[in-house]
């Protein structure tokens, strides 16, 4: 068990917490309220079916896989540079938490739930207007890029922090899928940490689950064993981005 990808968890009483979510299934602290919640170990494998190693992630390369259910979607990043460490982040209804940062040999491999914390906005198979904008590039949302944009409103979020919220009408931070990188590089999707918004989603798009997944049942599946993920610039048709 790798100590380092221990979370801690600050609950609404202000007691820290040490969890491994490599080691606990179901959920966690349900009546108190912690945003931490283990969903299935799914291993993460391209659209051939083979393992994704660690190393073989592109840089600032937006890679999306549906994670921890059928139809909601995160997106994994390998940055530049190691994130931030042991970042305190706060939901819009004042629960805090820790973000512990990024994993991986240099810290740079992190990943976020894919659904805008302001209107829900996501990449789906014919569009995307929320993604990683490279540090290269330019954004209206933000004064300079490397972050993680909405264009639906222009809220920017701090990848190498937790995704906190940095500009825009958002008021939190998107939720953290937590990733371990296994001895042999693979890579795994264990949790989710954070004010997620999937009580939301599934009550917003039922046309869209229809068209893409069957329906909203079958859309709210979880996610079991492995997930399929390729780059955004496969996932979608077309990338928005202001
Ligand atoms: S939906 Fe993302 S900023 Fe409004």
């Amino acid at each position: 068990m790798d100590r380092r990808n221990f979370l801690k968890v600050t609950a609404a009483t202000g007691a820290l917490v040490a969890i491994s979510p490599s080691t606990i299934t179901g959920r966690l602290y349900a009546d108190a309220n912690i945003m931490f919640q283990t969903y299935e170990k799914v291993q993460l494998l391209d659209a051939n079916g083979a393992a994704i190693k660690a190393s073989s992630l592109v840089k600032e390369t937006n890679y999306v896989f549906n994670y921890p259910f059928t139809s909601t979607p995160s997106i994994l990043l390998d940055l530049d540079s190691p994130t931030a460490q042991d970042v305190s982040l706060k939901s819009e209804d004042g629960q805090e938490y820790i973000w512990k940062g990024g994993v991986g040999s240099k810290k740079t491999i992190v990943a976020y739930s894919a659904i805008c914390s302001h209107q829900l906005a996501h990449p789906t198979p014919d569009d995307s207007f929320l993604q990683y904008c490279t540090k290269d590039k330019k954004t209206m949302a933000y004064e300079h890029g490397g972050v993680m944009v909405c264009s639906s409103h222009l809220s920017a979020f701090d990848v190498s922090q937790g995704c906190k919220r940095l500009a825009g009408p958002a008021a939190q931070p998107l939720a953290s899928i937590i990733i371990e990188v296994a001895e042999d590089d693979t890579l795994w999707a264990v949790a989710v940490l954070g004010p997620d918004k999937f009580h939301e989603y599934f009550k917003a798009f039922k046309p869209e689950f229809k068209k893409y997944y069957g329906g909203k049942r079958e859309a709210k599946n979880l996610v079991t064993a492995n997930a399929k993920m390729v780059p955004l610039t496969e996932y979608t048709k077309e990338i928005i981005q202001y």
